[in-house]
């Protein structure tokens, strides 16, 4: 016997399963996130917002944070919404959740939402940039030597396919100021430099590179610039719009909260006809944004979870969070940088790093220092031994680190380095 779509949407209606006002209750039962006082007890109790594996303090988020409960909760409804009604969802529902996502994105991150792309990660979002930007014969594109392996991939297979030649600036991980990184990657520029691509935050150590000061300069000499903001959204206390770079690429399970594979691209008004999508597309003009997001089918459920991690960190306030995750640097990196045994590999003062910091202790090899932490200590972090000069392990606490977390990382520290 068959089913017309009208019994189908009844019957389901009548089982309360066809996509229920989730956005209704994922709020409930919260606490005060806008408290004005913000004590210990007010970050215990964001902390509880997450469940979070209780045989080891997790101070690794940098390859990507944990969603608290209420993203995740909001995010499993769609699985199991999507996953009850597959095709349906795609076809009456999908288009309209992601505008709502886009449109909350871009509102978010100080940006239109037609200079959004969605995407799944900061390596896409990076390769449609890469891969797609318009160049002629004999320009060049300059990046720093502290960029991500797979961006610095996708820029040697641009070279390798169009012979688009890469060229490197050294800048230090110990600048005098931040003006030194602008005037380093500024004098590196050549008549052939068309393109400067630098990240905001370097994935070694949580080092911030001076981007708007660079993008204001480039600007200046005609030049476009593509800023790797991996790790900045939602960390660093700043719109994009502000930044005032060409295209800037970040990743929404890192800082933000959001579900596993979600990432955006922005593409500053009037530069999209400078792209080729990555993704064969003839649908829509050259102009418009929407030919860099051919992606096909792909799991809405995990782009919708957007929405409540945004409204997560609304909740709590933008530059709350970013005061409270140099906070938590500062706990740990005050106490231990004066220590003769300890090398901190990342350089503290405001604005030139935030949650992220990495530590060494002398003479003893990162992957060593990483299994004494986890072994005796159960605290999680990620060695890094680049022969750049950061040998040491990243630590990368987030909101449901409590300063106890903290105050256990640093005697186990000096413990190890005594
Ligand atoms: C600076 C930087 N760029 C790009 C990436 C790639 O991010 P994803 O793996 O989410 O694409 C990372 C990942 O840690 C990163 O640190």
């Amino acid at each position: 016997m068959s089913v017309s779509r009208r019994d189908f949407i009844h019957k389901s209606i009548a089982a309360g399963s066809l996509f229920p006002l989730f956005s209704m209750d994922y709020k409930k039962n919260r606490i005060d996130l806008n408290a004005k006082y913000r004590d210990e007890k007010y970050w215990n109790d964001v902390a509880n917002m997450y469940h979070q594996n209780i045989n080891f303090i997790n101070l690794e988020s940098g390859y990507f944070s944990p969603s608290p409960e209420s993203v995740k909760n909001y995010w499993v409804d769609f699985v199991n919404e999507i996953n009850e009604s597959p095709s349906y969802y795609m076809r009456t529902r999908q288009t309209e959740m992601r505008e709502q996502v886009r449109n909350k994105l871009a509102n978010y991150a100080g940006i239109q939402s037609d200079e959004l792309v969605l995407t799944r990660n900061t390596t896409e979002s990076m390769n449609i940039i890469i891969q797609g930007i318009k160049l002629d014969k004999g320009d060049e594109i300059l990046r720093t030597n502290l960029e991500y392996p797979n961006i610095i991939q996708a820029l040697d297979m641009r070279e390798r396919r169009f012979g688009t030649k890469v060229r490197i600036v050294d800048v230090p991980i110990h600048p005098k100021n931040q003006q030194e990184i602008v005037d380093k990657v500024i004098s590196a520029v050549n008549k052939k430099t068309k393109v400067i691509l630098i990240s905001h935050m370097v994935f070694l150590n949580g080092q911030v590179f001076p981007v708007k000061e660079v993008c204001a300069k480039a600007r200046e000499l005609g030049l476009e610039t593509i800023v790797d903001g991996a790790h900045s959204f939602s960390h660093v206390d700043m719109d994009i719009s502000e930044i005032g770079c060409d295209y800037y690429a970040s990743s929404l399970h890192k800082w933000l909260g959001a579900p596993l594979g979600n990432g955006l691209l922005y593409v500053k008004k009037g530069n999209v006809n400078r792209l080729w999508p990555l993704y064969g597309d003839t649908a829509y003009e050259d102009d418009n944004i929407m030919k860099l997001e051919h992606l096909g089918t792909r799991p809405c459920s995990d782009q919708n979870g957007i929405i409540p991690a945004i409204d997560f960190n609304l909740e709590i306030g933008k530059k709350e969070k970013s005061k409270r995750l140099k906070f938590l640097q500062m706990r740990w990196a005050s106490e231990l940088k004066e220590n003769k045994n300890i090398i901190l590999n990342t350089p503290l003062e405001e604005g030139q790093s935030y949650g992220i910091a990495n530590v060494g202790v002398k003479n003893l090899p990162p992957s060593k220092l990483a299994d004494k932490l986890f072994d005796d200590h159960n605290i999680f972090t990620v060695p890094i031994d680049d022969d750049r000069g950061i040998r040491g392990v990243r630590v990368s606490p987030n909101l449901y680190s409590t300063v106890e977390d903290i105050d256990k990382f640093i005697e186990a520290m000096l413990k190890i380095a005594a």
